[in-house]
């Protein structure tokens, strides 16, 4: 939710800390600031904005020259985005950026008696001072941090420096990430591997209750109690370059162009013998066929992947699916044990209401499986088994091509479970898996490729209040997600709703301004979507269809986009990719941020 970023070293260190908070906007930006070690002393720059309103103030005094620096880019939490709220906070020699909420600072505040120390209105100012008490009386800063951490309740990814130390930042955490990124020059703190990419390659992932301190000479991890410790170094496989715009003017649009790459990028390790299988994950076929039920957690999108698995599960092998909200999950006793397989999808593999449905299962004894895109993220490092998506870095705020390839990898588990209980044949398995790994790509490619027609539907429906989306069976979960996407970027009130469903109540809403997107690419399904639709058509309701090219839809809808001739099976994912493109060039048209839509953030580690 807020991205935090350290260097010290013997190169130029707001230089890189500016660069890193580019990197890590995605997780928030409402305001922005850093602090820096100049002769000895700290200076901060902050400010309500962005990023780039920091790196302006930083211009106009001279910029700052120093080789330990640390920076923050906030969604806010606690306190509205302002000069002040912005981090660093700082109190007597302690100087802190955080990402994360503390829960008990209310209490804090006024056991430490702190009111009148107190500037902003954030819980990140009272966890500096109870950081500041705690140093005052110790002296020494790993016991400081510990000591403190202890009275904290929530979650936090620290840096912290103080002002008797230069040359050094501190980092501690819990349920927020933050890895230690180690290069030839100096050495990073930073909420992911995507800030400090540019500069190396190598990381080290910190755990929940360690600490750490680097510093132009090295760096030292500790755990809870303040003993050193030593951690493994991990190799980061993505390269700058994956997480920078190229040419594309959106990040948004780039990652749907890497979708065909990405898609084959995940299934290709996974066939062997022409058959998709996962038992290099550490799944196989004798877990998947005693699987008896299946329970898969996430949010937003990637929660809309799961109803993808969901119809695809429950077709093909006959196990039921049940597909929860993370945010719900724990809250309502979930009926859950040691019988049962649980999966957390998701994309960051650290939002908080996911890895928290995650504890919970695994408390309850159930087998937990983790399909998640950012390699050795918490989520995945805390599941029984993992599945990585490779789609690379995905940094625009709306999720694309993370969910296609969410729905491609589950198209596949799902079809491998139903040969492991022999629902389908083995040929039938090899069939399928050269649609998903050589069709796919293809007519997703293509529906790219044609971008410019969406771009005229999207002329047709920009200014419109709402749009509702309707589709039926696996394209109706495919609704889901094009609603969600629209709306997200474009600020466009918009509904999904299973076709058949309209009549029950929200074809109330339709009016010649309130056009609808028809999905449809179910054959033995398009007599009843033609019903549906016409009962739009009747009620002077525009539709636009996202169909098979066969759909005889006639003049019942006033557009359409035919989907390129594929299996039907894949076909509501090739969908997926043109209401995408839809939703792009509509909140273009509009003249939003596609990338940073208001009020979001990419990365939710707050519950
Ligand atoms: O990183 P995750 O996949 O766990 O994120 C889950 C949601 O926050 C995410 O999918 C969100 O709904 C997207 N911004 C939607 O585009």
């Amino acid at each position: 939710m807020c991205g935090i970023i350290g260097y010290s070293g013997r190169s130029d260190a707001t230089g890189r800390v500016i660069d890193g908070l580019y990197s890590l906007e995605y997780r928030g930006y409402d305001s922005a600031g850093i602090a820096a070690f100049v002769g000895g002393e700290v200076k901060t720059v902050k400010s309500e904005g962005r990023v780039a309103r920091v790196c302006e103030m930083i211009k106009n005094f001279g910029g700052i020259k120093s080789n330990c620096a640390m920076g923050h880019t906030r969604w806010a939490t606690h306190g509205a985005p302002s000069d002040v709220n912005s981090h660093p906070h700082i109190c007597g020699k302690t100087v802190l950026v955080h990402n994360g909420i503390i829960e008990n600072y209310a209490e804090l505040a006024a056991e430490l008696d702190a009111k009148a120390d107190l500037l902003s209105q954030t819980d990140t100012e009272v966890a500096a001072l109870t950081i500041d008490r705690s140093y005052f009386e110790c002296g020494d800063p790993i016991k400081a941090i510990a000591e403190a951490s202890k009275k904290l309740a929530g979650s936090y990814a620290f840096g912290i420096m103080f002002a008797d130390l230069p040359g050094s930042i501190f980092g501690a955490k819990k349920d927020s990430p933050l890895i230690i990124g180690i290069s030839d020059d100096g050495n990073f703190i930073a909420s992911d591997i995507t800030a400090v990419l540019k500069y190396t390659k190598k990381y080290i992932a910190l755990s929940d209750g360690e600490m750490c301190r680097i510093s132009a000479d090295g760096y030292e991890i500790f755990d809870a109690l303040g003993a050193p410790i030593k951690k493994e170094i991990c190799t980061a496989t993505w390269n700058a370059e994956a997480a920078e715009r190229g040419g594309y003017d959106h990040f948004m649009y780039k990652e749907i162009a890497e979708e065909p790459t990405a898609i084959k990028k995940t299934l290709a390790p996974r066939v062997k013998g022409g058959a998709v299988a996962f038992a290099d994950d550490g799944i196989d076929d004798i877990m998947l066929s005693e699987m008896k039920k299946l329970t898969v957690v996430a949010c937003g999108t990637a929660r809309h992947a799961g109803l993808i698995a969901k119809y695809y599960f429950e077709r093909l092998c006959r196990v039921p699916v049940c597909v929860d909200i993370a945010s719900e999950f724990r809250y309502r006793d979930p009926i859950i044990d040691a019988d049962d397989t649980l999966m957390i999808i998701s994309q960051s593999g650290e939002t908080a209401d996911s890895l928290a449905a995650l504890r919970l299962a695994r408390e309850r004894g159930a087998k937990t499986v983790a399909l998640v895109n950012v390699i050795g993220s918490t989520i995945a490092r805390e599941a029984d088994t993992v599945i990585y998506t490779h789609a690379g870095p995905e940094i625009a705020v709306a999720s694309t091509k993370a969910y296609t390839v969410q729905a491609a990898t589950l198209l596949a588990f799902a079809l491998r479970t139903a040969y492991a209980k022999r629902t389908i044949s083995f040929e039938e398995l090899k069939r399928c898996t050269s649609v998903l790994t050589s069709e796919l790509p293809k007519a997703t490619e293509s529906v790219i490729g044609r971008s410019a027609e969406l771009y005229e539907a999207a002329r047709k429906y920009f200014s419109a209040d709402d749009i509702f989306y309707i589709g039926r069976g696996a394209d109706g979960y495919i609704a889901d997600e094009a609603s969600l996407k629209l709306k997200e970027i474009s600020y466009i009130h918009s509904e999904a709703y299973a076709a058949g469903e309209l009549k029950h109540g929200t074809l109330s809403l339709i009016t010649p301004k309130t056009p609808t997107v028809a999905l449809a690419t179910r054959r033995s399904l398009f007599e009843k979507m033609m019903s549906n639709i016409r009962e739009i058509a009747s009620r002077g309701g525009k539709v636009f269809a996202v169909c098979a090219d066969d759909f005889p839809c006639g003049d019942a809808v006033e557009a359409r986009f035919d989907l390129p001739a594929c299996d039907e099976m894949i076909m509501p994912i090739v969908a997926a990719t043109a209401c995408q493109i839809l939703a792009y060039h509509i909140a273009i048209l509009r003249g939003c941020d596609v990338d940073k839509p208001r009020n979001l953030a990419k990365s939710v580690t707050v519950e």
